[in-house]
């Protein structure tokens, strides 16, 4: 499995993740025609502008599979949500089969270490309470700091926002 940044080139393969992890993490949250109402190409387009545009201030990873095949990636910005930390983990998404055999965690560290080289130390992002992933979240130290509610196709949903007030506790990194 390769870890490596995300180009132009992945973008298709990134939506397809995204919907694909979407339909199987949301089902039984969402409302179902919510999710089938989900395509690529709307997604190709979003990430395209979050992406790549001009005044971009997100990047993205991505995992690569030894025959080129993108199952996961995910992506870090400036946090708009909340004035206490500096950065936000936009989304992470893997595909099902890919689940649990350490590929999240490769993810997370990427955007981890990038952010620390570049001197943050605080991170923050935002999952639905009913989501059990929240605890993969959990399981690398983020605390519970805020609420909301979101509307996804007319359902109200409540998110959590976990957060580390300073990453290079996640992985124990090692500052130079
Ligand atoms: C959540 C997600 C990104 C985690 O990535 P992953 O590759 O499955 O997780 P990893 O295999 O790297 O797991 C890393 C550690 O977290 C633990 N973990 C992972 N998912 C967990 C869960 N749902 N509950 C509890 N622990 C979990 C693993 O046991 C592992 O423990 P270890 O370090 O002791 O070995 C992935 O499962 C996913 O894409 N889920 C569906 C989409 C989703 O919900 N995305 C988040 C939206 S906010």
């Amino acid at each position: 499995m390769v870890i490596r940044e995300a180009n132009r080139q992945d973008l298709f393969s990134i939506a397809k993740v995204q919907v694909d992890s979407n339909r199987s993490t949301y089902i039984g949250i969402m409302p179902e025609r919510y999710l089938e109402g989900l395509t690529y190409e709307s997604k190709v387009n979003e990430w395209d502008k979050r992406l790549f545009d001009n005044k971009r201030t997100e990047f993205m990873f991505v995992a690569e599979t030894d025959n080129k095949n993108i199952v996961g990636f995910a992506s870090a910005s400036l946090d708009e949500t909340n004035d206490i930390y500096e950065r936000e983990l936009y989304s992470i998404y893997i595909l099902k089969e890919f689940q649990r055999i350490g590929i999240g965690k490769l993810l997370i560290k990427a955007i981890v270490e990038r952010y620390i080289e570049e001197g943050v130390r605080s991170l923050i992002l935002w999952t639905l309470q009913d989501n059990p992933s929240r605890f993969f979240y959990e399981h690398l130290g983020g605390s519970i700091v805020d609420k909301r509610i979101i509307n996804r196709g007319g359902k109200e949903l409540q998110q959590i926002a976990y957060a580390w007030e300073d990453i290079t506790s996640m992985f124990k990194v090692k500052l130079r």
